[in-house]
């Protein structure tokens, strides 16, 4: 198993791939690439704990390098939040790093299974999308918008209002990754149920964690430990697929565009990626009615990037 980390030397890189590091099943190779120059010494660090993952790091000049053979490429490059911005507000710096590196994966291991972290991932996704392509070998299985943040702090913040175990609970986030487009289907949580003035207060604090992060750091940026921690989590599916075992995840992924045509919903996953696109069940009116006001904003962010590929 060989895990790419593009943006590795980054805030949400470094604790992801120290996670990976500790994770992946003995015998994979981890490579780190950054355009930062501290790359290389990111990777002597990780190399020094004692497990049987190989690390390796690229810089700048060697993107080739850091893909060629992997089965999985993690993407946390670009630029994060400060306070006042939303998540569209990068849409311009990292649209162009995203395009670079889906090339270069293209081009080194279009095979790969991609999981895309960069901001904004309603409309990053798409880009990846459009640039296989244009190369002529996209496979809408093999391309994730990772969504697992919203869920990880979802179980957190559920587990902690109705006294639920946090390493059991479960809930399901729908839609995509930037304020109302983020939907938890509360109504869905096995072993609890929810008010409506709780339903109410627990669906935008949810929708709005990512901001709470970004104020609370102050300018020093987002989420970066949590989502490694989502991040890992997730890669670790993706590796259980492709070692043969039957894993279900949440994550962003093109289906059959029933809602629209990128849709975080739960996603069965194999050898080749998803193999199939399970539907995300019932939901309460609350739920229902979340979903069709955020749609029109869904589809403009999906827009957006595709649109950048074609301009
Ligand atoms: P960071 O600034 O700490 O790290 C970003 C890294 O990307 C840096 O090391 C930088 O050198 C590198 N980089 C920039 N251009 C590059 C390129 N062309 N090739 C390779 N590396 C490049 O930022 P961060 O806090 O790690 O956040 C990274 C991204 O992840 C941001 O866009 C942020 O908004 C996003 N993010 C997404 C989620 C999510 O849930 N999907 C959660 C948190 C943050
Ligand atoms: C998050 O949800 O924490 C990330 O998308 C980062 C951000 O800008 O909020």
């Amino acid at each position: 198993m060989k895990v790419a980390v593009l943006g590795a030397a980054g805030g949400i890189g470094q604790a992801l791939s120290l996670l990976l590091k500790t994770q992946l099943p003995a015998g994979s190779e981890l490579s780190l690439y950054d355009v930062a120059p501290v790359v290389p010494g990111v990777a002597v660090d990780l190399s020094h704990i004692p497990t049987d993952v190989k690390v390796a790091g690229f810089g700048r000049d060697d993107l080739s390098g850091a893909l060629t053979g992997a089965d999985i490429v993690l993407i946390p490059a670009g630029m994060p939040r400060k306070p006042g911005m939303d998540r569209a507000d990068l849409f311009n710096v990292n649209a162009g790093i995203i395009k670079v590196l889906a090339e270069g994966i293209v081009a080194n291991c279009p095979k790969a299974l991609v999981g895309v972290i960069t901001n904004p991932v309603n409309g990053t996704v798409p880009i990846v999308a459009e640039v296989f392509k244009k190369a002529g070998t996209y496979d809408a299985a093999r391309v994730f918008g990772v969504t697992t943040l919203d869920v990880i702090r979802s179980e957190a913040f559920v587990a902690e209002l109705k006294g639920l175990d946090v390493a059991t609970v479960k809930v399901p986030v729908i839609g995509g990754h930037s304020g109302t487009t983020i939907l938890p289907l509360l109504s869905q949580v096995e072993g609890a149920t929810f008010s409506d003035e709780e339903v109410a207060a627990l669906t935008p604090r949810i929708q709005n964690a990512g901001t709470e992060v970004v104020e609370a750091k102050a300018g020093g940026g987002s989420a970066t430990l949590s989502m490694g921690a989502a991040a890992a989590r997730f890669c670790m599916s993706l590796v259980k697929g492709l070692q043969g075992e039957d894993v279900v995840d949440y994550a962003y992924v093109e289906g059959n565009g029933a809602d629209a045509q990128f849709f975080a919903q739960p996603v069965r996953l194999g050898v080749n990626g998803v193999i199939e696109i399970l539907p995300y069940g019932e939901l309460s009116a609350f739920e229902q009615q979340a979903k069709e006001d955020m749609l029109d904003t869904l589809k403009k962010d999906i827009k957006e990037g595709v649109d950048f590929m074609a301009s």
